[in-house]
Parts: C-alpha cells; structure tokens; sequence
C-alpha cells in the first residue's frame, strides 16, 4: 500500500463509524487515505477521527479552498489510484448513477479515472428497491465495482440484505482491485493448496495432521495483493475464506489431487503448501466402529497418490512445493525437490511452524538457498511471493487483461 492514493468517501449512514477502522487499518498499511465526508456523514461521525486516524486533512466541501492553489474540487480525483465509498447510501449511489457533482464526492466521482469501489450500507427495501437497483447496474456498466452488502440485523429491528461489508472485506477488496491494477502478478493465473487432509476411518473418524493452513492462505492473499487470479484448494483448516480468491473445500488427498488438476488449467504457477497425508485407510468403514474389548483394531493403509510428483512432466507451469521436515531439514528437501521435479522448495522445520503463527524457511532451487529468519506468516507469505516473481521474471511477467474492471 506504500504510496498509494486512497480516497475514501464517507456517506450518512449509521454504518459510517465502522469505516474509522477502514481508515486507520489502510493508513497503517502505508496508504495515503483522504478522507471526503458527505454533509449527511458529519452527522453520524466527526471530521476529528478520521483526521487522527488518517493523519490527513479531511474534507467535506466543495468549497474548502486547498493550500497548495491546485483547483480543489478535482484534485483528489486526479491523484488518487482508488476510490472507495463506504457506506455508500441509496442517495449518493443515485447521485453517482445520475453523473451529478453536486458535492465533493461526486466531483471527485466524476473527475477520476482510477477505480470506484462502493460499499453499500442501507435498509433492506431501499437496497432490493428497483430504483437503487437500477442506479447500481447503470454503475456497474460503467466499470465501478459493487460490493454485496452482507446479510443480517440492521441498526432498526430488521432482518435482510443491506448491512455494510466488514471492514476487513473492504480492505481487502481494495487490495485485490489494486493488485489486478498494477500488481506484479496481474493476468496470472495461480493455483495454491493449503491446510491438512481428513482421510476416513469410519464416518466420524480420520487420519489428520495438525497443518492449520494458515501459510497456504496467507501465500493466497499475497498473491491475490500482487493481481494474480489466485484458486485456492483448501483441505482441512479454521481459517476463514480470503476475499476474492477462488476457494474450493477438500477433505481428502484424493480429493485434493481432482480439485488440483482441476484448477490447473491455464495456470502459471502452483504452490502446493497442504499437508497431504502419504497414506489413507484402505477401507473407510460405512458404519462407526465399534470397541471390542480386549482385541486390537489394526488398520490397513493405502498410499495416497502423490500430487506433485504426477506433475513431474508439466514443463509449462512453475511448481514449489513445501517440505516441513523434523530432521534432516535441508537433506530431504532437496532430495523432494529433484525427485519431484519442482523449480523451488520451502523448506521448514515441522515441529517449529505447524500450526504456529510464525515460520521460519529456507527456499531451495538449482541455484542454491535462501534463508528467510522466523516471521508471522502473513510477511512470510508476501515475501516468498515476490521472491518467486523475481526469480522468474519472465515466466510471471504481468499480463494486461484489458482496462475494465469486471463488477464483484
Ligand atoms: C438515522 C439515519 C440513518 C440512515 N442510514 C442510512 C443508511 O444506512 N443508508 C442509506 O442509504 N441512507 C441512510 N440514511 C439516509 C441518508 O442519510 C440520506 O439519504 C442522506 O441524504 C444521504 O446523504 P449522502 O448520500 O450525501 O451521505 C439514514 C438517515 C438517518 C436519519
């Protein structure tokens, strides 16, 4: 987010003090955020917060003259590399749909040519009501981006579609948006598996592992951050569905491998971080067993089929696997590597990060070995990934899709 414009346009809505975090969390990830308050949002929030959250002057009139003598009422438009409107009323929604530049926000609506998003927050009716509907399609034509507004109890005793958006969705929308704008990944296609696998014993019993999937999802966020298509295979884990990544639940190795190959159509590259497990019960009983005293229960295991090594002959996509390893780290990550024919390996000690917020890891390839020191994973994440796009420049090379934003 470092120097990034960010316009965030505030509207009168009772959801408007949600955006406060909105605003810190994005000036904290090192956005430049202006804050632009509609008439009706000073009503329900203050200038002062968002001015302490943001740091930043905050402006609510056409008629705020700017120090530096630029033409005031277009300027933030002009430089700004996003534009978010949350909460964005029924009113400003007719208003933005209209072409209107009756406020400050309009105006910079009307005189920016970066990307619109719009978080809707309003009462069940006046979302669903045609007019709102039809102002929100004439939008969408145009190229703004609409999030849904969730489901739920409004602020009046109502139940329905109209609630605004969490802020850690909006965050991370934006971030997606501009990661497809200018993200070192734009165009690409890429497939990542995380978590664990459940292989069956009986209908109520598995085979686990303690992977939480924590890595895997976070290596999905930061290349969704850097525009990449990302599709995301998730075995077993508590972590929640990243926005705008594609996200398909698996349980078992099998099921892994079909969803894998699935989503491997058309991709650049693939990081296959789940614990898969190398061997599954034979037979998965239809019925819970049940105890026999005295007699010991003896599983027969089958191997699982190995998901990265049947991809050995895929010379056209980049493949990195992850070795997590109790002893012997460095040795059987290498060996891993050769036999399974990948372009790098994430080499980590299984006992330190599994199921830890933290990782520390050593990327193998044929020219050698880089050592990353323990971080959370979200930074690690983030840097594998632009360690990855780095080191093969022109296999990932951004691919220019076209300029219209397709809604959400
Ligand atoms: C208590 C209260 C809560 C409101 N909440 C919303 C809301 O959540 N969404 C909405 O579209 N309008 C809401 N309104 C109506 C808008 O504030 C009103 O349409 C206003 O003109 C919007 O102006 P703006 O779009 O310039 O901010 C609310 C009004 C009041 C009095």
């Amino acid at each position: 987010m470092e120097a990034t414009r960010i316009v965030l346009g505030v509207c009168g809505s009772i959801a408007a003090y949600k955006v406060a975090e909105l605003a810190r969390n994005l000036t904290l990830a090192g956005a430049q955020v202006d804050v632009v308050m509609t008439e009706a949002a000073s009503r329900f929030v203050g200038a002062a917060t968002f001015q302490a959250l943001t740091g930043r002057p905050v402006r609510t009139s056409l008629w705020d003259l700017p120090e530096d003598g630029v033409v005031g009422h277009v300027s933030l438009g002009v430089h700004a590399d996003l534009v978010v409107i949350a909460p964005a009323t029924a009113d400003a929604i007719a208003r933005l749909a209209a072409g209107m530049a009756d406020d400050l926000l309009t105006t910079t609506v009307l005189a920016t040519s970066a990307p619109v998003m719009l978080a809707p927050a309003m009462n069940p009716a006046m979302w669903h009501h045609p007019a709102t509907q039809a102002n929100l399609a004439t939008l969408r034509r145009r190229g703004v981006i609409v999030l849904e507004p969730a489901y739920g109890r409004m602020a009046e005793p109502v139940i329905g579609q109209g609630r605004l958006p969490e802020p850690a969705i909006i965050e991370a929308e934006a971030r997606a948006l501009l990661g497809r704008r200018r993200g070192a990944l734009r165009g690409r296609r890429v497939v990542i598996s995380a978590g664990g696998t459940h292989e069956p014993i009986d209908p109520v019993r598995f085979i686990g592992n303690r992977a939480s999937g924590r890595m895997g999802f976070a290596l999905a966020v930061a290349a969704r951050d850097q525009g990449a298509s990302v599709h995301l295979i998730a075995g077993a884990t508590s972590e929640p569905p990243p926005s705008a990544v594609d996200v398909v639940r698996v349980a078992t190795a099998v099921q892994m491998q079909q969803a894998v190959l699935a989503a491997l159509d058309g991709a650049d590259l693939l990081i296959m971080n789940a614990a898969v497990a190398d061997y599954r019960p034979a037979q998965a009983a239809e019925a819970k067993l049940k105890k026999r005293r005295g007699a010991p229960l003896q599983l027969t295991l089958v191997e699982n089929p190995d998901i990265l090594g049947e991809l050995a002959a895929r010379r056209d996509l980049l493949k990195i696997g992850f070795a997590a390893e109790t002893h012997d780290l460095l040795q059987h990550a290498r060996d891993k590597l050769e036999r399974k024919g990948l372009d790098a390996i994430v080499a980590n000690d299984a006992l330190a990060s599994i199921g830890s917020a933290d990782i520390a890891l050593t990327v193998l390839d044929d020219r050698g070995a880089l050592t990353f020191e323990r971080m959370p994973k979200e930074r690690a994440a983030a840097q594998l990934v632009a360690w990855t796009v780095a080191r093969w420049p022109e296999r990932l090379a951004p691919v220019e899709r076209g300029v219209h934003e397709r809604s959400r």
